[in-house]
Formats: structure tokens, C-alpha cells, sequence
């Protein structure tokens, strides 16, 4: 059995990061979340993946290129337009092999146990099942009731707060017959939330499974912050041993550096004298840390630099970015690759720089 995954989209809510870097090539513990999804789907005891492309394919390819996955399939099918959930599945037809297919958004993070809901589908007579799973604000999801007996009974897509009936949610997990595939016209943009199940709804022939299992989307800044934390803490993602202080040996440590855990410090970091890499952050290779500088709850892309005296908290800062001297970067902000920020800016409430912007010194300060 195989996986489509659906990593075509472009990421809006998570811009100015997917305008340089497609959503499933951001860095988690210093791993590309592609990485994650593709060892759930081997721990699931699948054959392998077809990933479902269309914006910055390229990068994505790139990662797999000669990667050895002991046997687990790679095949791409790439749209020259969007096609949307529906249409990005229906063009990936052809290296599916006739089988039951199981399909995942390529933004959701989750501990399950893929092969109990394939199980329970493959016991059914669904012609779709979803995984739902419970989340505590349920407004920014769809909705999804069920019936006693799990059939899937009404959708309610991003309910008002007087319209939360339940608190289960599509996890963005299917187990798929290769029939619902007939359903989906060749080369349209189809969604398969808003336009294929509520038609196997109607038809009774939609399910679905309730996972209680970790579970997150990394979709927007807050959660792809939140579900960095989660991995640095070994909360999910621990197939490749796990530590809560990963310092790799090749990090240069200045004079009273405090490293706090749970932390991830890849290689060709430079930690200058003084500096504070705080618990929960992430830091890509060849970071520089300046001088009594203190990182916190944060990640940092590849080559980012951060001048002495700086202090970056609850943030997430883009490939080779530079902050300067004395500059503040906190409370959710988000900084597009290649950004400079000049000396003594102040950057707040969830503030996003586009890539390669410069910010000359002082010019920006949230008091
Ligand atoms: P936003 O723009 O922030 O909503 O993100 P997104 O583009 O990822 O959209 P959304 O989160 O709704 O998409 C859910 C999943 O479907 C993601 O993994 C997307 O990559 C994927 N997806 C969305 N649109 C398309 C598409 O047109 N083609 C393909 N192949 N995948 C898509």
C-alpha cells in the first residue's frame, strides 16, 4: 500500500518562510518536515510515498535525490497548476498501484498508529475514511460530526464559537478505495474536503476513525513553532533516537556559553562568549551567535547571525538572515531569508519581514 502526500500548496500562512522554502522542507530539529512524515509512513509499514507537488517542487526533489529509504518508494507527480487536495490526488493516479491508498496533507505532524485506521477501514465498506482528531479550539478547523455507529454524519467548516458541536477535526489523514479516484475529473482543481466527501457523505459511504494520539499541523507560525517545541522535547518524531541537549561536536563554544535543553545546535555553530542558547529552540547549521546574545524559543534557519547583545525569543528567523547589535526579535515574529536588521530595531506582536528586506538601524521599535 501507498501514501500520497500533498505537499503542492503554497503556504500562505506561513509567509515570508514559503516564499523561499516550500512547507514541507521547513526545519524541525534541524530535519526538513518532509523527513517526519515519510518515517510515519514507514513505521505505518507502508511501500512508499508519491508526493504530490506544485509550488517549489524543486528543493523538495532535490532532498530525496539519492537518499536511501531501504526500499520505501519515492515517485513525484508534479502540477504545472494548482489542482487542489482532490486534483493533486487524481494526478498522482498513475503510481498508485489499484490498491487501498492512504493520502496525507504534508503539513500535519502525528504520533498515530497509521495501520489500526487502515485496519478499521479496510473492515468497513467506506469508500473513504477519515482520521479525525480532537483539538481544544476547534474555529479554525472543519468540523466533523459522526454518527454512534463513525459514519461520518455533517461537516462544518470553521464554525463560529456557537457552532462548535464537537471538538474532532480532520487530521488531514485518509484511507482511500482506488474507486473514489473515479470520482475526480482529470486535470480540474477539486478539493476532497469541500467537493468528494460530503458526496461519500451523502452516499453513506464516508467513515471515519478517531485518533487520541499526538497531533499537530505546522500550517501556521504559532504551530510550526509550537510543533518544534514538541519535537525538541520528544513529545513525537523520536525514530532517530532522541536528546534533549543536542549540541552537535563540531559547535564552537565561547567563554561562559549557557546551552539550555531542550535544545538542537547543529553543525558549524558558532556560540560566542556569553551567549544564551535558551530551552526549545532549534538552530540550523553555521549559525553565529554573538556575544552575550541569548536565543530563545526560536528557530533559526541555516546561516542566520546574530550580533552581539541581540536577544530573538518566540521566533522564527529565515535562511542566512542577519539581526544586528542590541536588535530585538520576539513575539512570534517572522523574518523572510536573506532579512537584515539593523542595530537597535525592536520587532514584535507577530511582526513578518519578506526575504532579503533591509532594515536600516533604529528604524522599528514596538515600545
Ligand atoms: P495555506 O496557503 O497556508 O492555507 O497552506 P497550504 O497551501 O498548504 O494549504 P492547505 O493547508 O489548505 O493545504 C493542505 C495540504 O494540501 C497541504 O499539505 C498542501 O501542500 C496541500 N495542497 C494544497 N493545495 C494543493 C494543490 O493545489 N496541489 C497539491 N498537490 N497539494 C495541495
Amino acid at each position: 500500500m501507498k501514501a500520497v502526500v500533498l505537499v503542492g500548496g503554497q503556504g500562505s500562512r506561513l509567509r515570508p518562510i514559503t516564499y523561499d522554502v516550500p512547507k514541507a522542507m521547513v526545519p524541525l530539529r534541524n530535519q526538513p518536515f518532509i523527513g517526519y512524515m515519510i518515517d510515519f509512513l514507514r513505521d505505518a509499514e507502508l511501500d512508499g510515498a508519491v508526493l504530490s507537488l506544485g509550488y517549489l517542487p524543486d528543493p523538495i526533489q532535490r532532498y530525496f535525490a539519492g537518499r536511501d529509504l531501504n526500499g520505501f518508494s519515492i515517485d513525484y507527480a508534479v502540477e504545472d497548476n494548482p489542482l487542489g487536495t482532490a486534483g493533486g490526488i487524481k494526478n498522482s493516479e498513475e503510481y498508485l498501484d489499484g490498491d487501498s491508498f492512504v493520502v496525507v496533507n504534508g503539513d500535519v505532524l502525528s504520533g498515530m498508529d497509521l495501520r489500526v485506521a487502515i485496519a478499521r477501514h479496510k473492515e468497513s465498506d467506506a469508500l473513504a475514511t477519515i482520521v479525525l482528531t480532537s483539538v481544544e479550539d476547534p474555529t479554525a478547523y472543519g468540523l466533523v460530526e459522526v454518527d454512534h455507529d463513525m459514519l461520518v454524519h455533517r461537516f462544518i467548516e470553521k464554525p463560529a464559537a456557537d457552532e462548535v458541536t464537537t471538538s474532532l477535526v480532520n487530521a488531514g489523514i485518509y484511507v482511500l478505495e482506488p474507486a473514489v479516484l473515479d470520482m475526480i475529473p482529470t486535470g480540474q482543481e477539486v478539493s476532497i474536503e469541500r467537493e468528494i466527501f460530503p458526496y461519500l457523505q451523502a452516499e453513506g459511504r464516508l467513515r471515519a476513525y478517531v485518533s487520541s494520539s499526538y497531533w499537530r499541523d505546522i500550517g501556521t507560525p504559532r504551530s510550526y513553532l509550537a510543533a518544534s517545541h514538541d519535537i525538541l522535547s520528544g513529545a513525537v518524531g523520536t525514530r532517530n533516537g532522541f536528546d534533549y541537549l543536542h549540541v552537535e561536536p563540531s559547535v564552537v563554544k565561547g567563554k561562559g556559553v549557557k546551552v539550555l535543553p531542550p535544545v538542537s545546535v547543529a553543525a558549524g555553530c558558532i556560540l560566542e562568549s556569553g551567549a544564551t542558547i535558551g530551552g526549545r529552540s532549534s538552530l540550523g547549521r553555521r549559525c553565529k551567535i554573538g556575544e552575550a546574545a541569548l536565543v530563545e524559543g526560536s528557530i533559526l534557519f541555516d546561516g542566520v547571525e546574530i550580533e552581539s547583545g541581540a536577544m530573538v525569543r518566540g521566533s522564527i528567523i529565515g535562511l542566512g538572515a542577519r539581526i544586528g547589535q542590541e536588535a530585538i526579535v520576539r513575539g512570534l515574529s517572522v523574518l523572510g531569508g536573506g532579512c537584515v536588521i539593523g542595530e537597535g530595531n525592536v520587532l514584535d506582536q507577530g511582526i513578518r519581514i519578506n526575504p532579503r528586506v533591509v532594515l536600516s538601524p533604529q528604524s522599528i521599535s514596538y515600545s
